[in-house]
């Protein structure tokens, strides 16, 4: 597996300074979720550093990009562009810097509309980049308190929020972040019932 000297240095070169920082923000508050609801500290790490890797490639060709792949989803360019950076950087992170680890390519690949049946590492990627200190959005103190009651809450109160903020905005939603909604309401509520 790619060391996180090598992921930091290849990151380095592809993002600007401010999206760096951001990254080791992410990196940081990752760990942080690994210390309190556990999972796999070396894949989260790694991940972080890497989730961000194609956010500044030219939309059109990420847009080129997955409709010549057939392991991408279903009409993701018919979505926001924000969306192409996450499932284009998985692919890209796999044929230019060699990263093969599933569970890795899988956490950036979901990591800004989330999806149902998130791993333990994909829920903690997918918060650690929504509530990293950074972010200052309206809401963003409200994910970090719910990401102290439980892993799920954080999550749910994430992806409740970017739903609300798109749905106001009346611009498309991508079927995985509604699936991911659904999927985090029912575990919620289990976990609500079984305290
Ligand atoms: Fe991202
Ligand atoms: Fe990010």
């Amino acid at each position: 597996m790619m060391t996180e000297h090598e992921a930091d240095r290849i990151i380095q070169q592809a993002l600007k300074p401010r999206r760096y920082e951001h990254t080791i923000r992410v990196v940081e508050t990752a760990d942080q979720l690994v210390e309190r609801y556990g999972g796999d500290r070396k894949r989260i790490r790694l991940a972080a550093y890497l989730h961000d890797y194609a956010k500044y490639r030219d939309a059109d060709e990420m847009r080129s990009r997955i409709n010549s792949s057939p392991s991408i989803p279903d009409n993701l360019h018919e979505h926001q562009d924000e969306l192409l950076h996450a499932f284009v950087g998985a692919l890209l992170l796999k044929e230019e810097c060699g990263v093969e680890d599933k569970a890795v390519l899988q956490m950036i690949a979901s990591h800004t509309t989330g999806r149902a049946g998130m791993t333990l590492e994909e829920k903690i990627l997918f918060l650690a980049d929504y509530i990293e200190p950074g972010r200052t959005f309206a809401g963003a103190d409200a994910a970090r308190q719910a990401a102290e009651e439980s892993l799920e809450a954080g999550c749910l109160q994430a992806s409740s929020q970017m739903i609300q903020f798109l749905a106001g905005k009346q611009v498309s939603i991508y079927p995985a972040s509604v699936e991911a909604y659904n999927d985090l309401i029912r575990q919620e509520q289990r976990r609500r019932i079984s305290l």
